[in-house]
């Protein structure tokens, strides 16, 4: 099932040089007739900030969490990286950004307004989509009520009309020629875990979501936080009804799939009975840990279709520490092979 399929054509970006800059457009020949759509992909920022956490606050499974912040994750998940990552954006000027979850640590009420306000800095509800990710469920049943303050960045496009009983999930944005299909694997878990799921009738919505976006000719993505491929985290962090998923994904096919919650970057791929589906992973956008080796980096990918289908080339943008900005760091083109109907390679 989960092979790496994929040529990749490494180039080496200068980095006196903005990737998106108008030379670099020229360059590769890129007119504004053939302009692509651009969409950055960033995850688990954990942006927030503990300090002025209440004890009574603690008096659960959060305790953990906040011990394991006031010991670590409040020294590599920096405050100057996120700041930076948002003046980066501002100048790299995506056509639409996703954020696959992990924007807080405990999923507190304080922390949900401290990115509510984070994400305004980012951009408006219509250029940002945003996923839950596990710590936004940290505790409670009744977490996903507090998601409502970021509804504008959560919901499907009003117009759309979609018709459900779960709100918000799965969500269906189409920009342009993009169909952003969000999901929800955020649930909250027992202590040490971090696991995530789907459930059936999220299921089902995807399902149909895929097929209608399918029909339509429209270059599918899907976002959700945890890897749906085995492997990529330990079983303990990993999606449980994954199977489901991948199902559903090799009966309908998508293009992309996006997703964060294991803090590295991977490249892996799906083979459907439609075409292979990359499945893409970023590292953590706000962490610098030497002594993981762990350091931010958000994925530009500009999508342009071509007369067999569409062109995926991967900007990878990471934190250099010495210049204190993103820089750009490789760009891969995804070069997907075409099934053919017997199934083999
Ligand atoms: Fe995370
Ligand atoms: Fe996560």
């Amino acid at each position: 099932m989960r092979e790496l399929l994929y040529t990749y054509r490494m180039a080496n970006v200068k980095i006196e040089k903005l990737s998106s800059s108008v030379e670099e457009e020229e360059e590769r020949g890129e007119t504004s007739e053939s302009k692509s759509f651009s969409l950055a992909h960033l995850s688990d920022p954990h942006l927030t900030s503990l300090a002025d956490i209440k004890f009574p606050q603690l008096l659960n499974k959060r305790i953990l969490g906040y011990l394991s912040w006031l010991r670590k994750r409040r020294f590599v998940h920096r405050r100057e990286i996120i700041d930076s990552l948002v003046e980066d954006l501002h100048i790299t000027r995506p056509d639409h950004i996703a954020v696959t979850g992990d924007l807080t640590h405990l999923g507190l009420p304080m922390e949900y307004i401290e990115v509510g306000q984070w994400l305004n800095s980012l951009g408006s509800p219509e250029q940002v989509t945003v996923i839950p990710g596990n710590h936004e469920a940290y505790w409670g049943r009744n977490w996903f009520k507090k998601c409502s303050m970021w509804e504008p960045y959560l919901q499907s496009d009003t117009h759309l009309n979609l018709s459900r009983t779960a709100k918000f999930f799965p969500s269906l944005r189409i920009r342009g020629e993009i169909a952003l299909i969000g999901l929800c694997s955020a649930r909250p878990s027992p202590p040490l875990l971090a696991t995530g799921s789907l459930g059936k009738e999220q299921l089902a919505g995807l399902e149909t979501l895929l097929q209608q976006t399918g029909r339509q000719g429209l270059l599918r993505v899907v976002l959700i936080h945890h890897p749906p491929l085995s492997g990529i985290v330990k079983r303990r962090k990993c999606l449980t009804d994954s199977q489901l998923f991948i199902d559903i994904l090799e009966r309908c096919g998508a293009e992309l799939v996006l997703h964060g919650h294991a803090h590295v970057a991977t490249v892996n791929s799906m083979q459907t009975a439609t075409g292979t589906i990359p499945v893409i992973g970023v590292p953590s956008a706000s962490e610098l840990n030497p002594r993981s080796g762990h350091c931010a980096k958000y994925n530009i990918y500009q999508l342009k279709r071509t007369a067999t289908g569409w062109e995926m080339m991967m900007k990878v943008r990471g934190y250099s520490a010495s210049r204190k900005c993103f820089v750009p760091e490789q760009e891969v083109m995804l070069e997907i092979p075409l099934v053919d109907d017997s199934g083999a390679e």
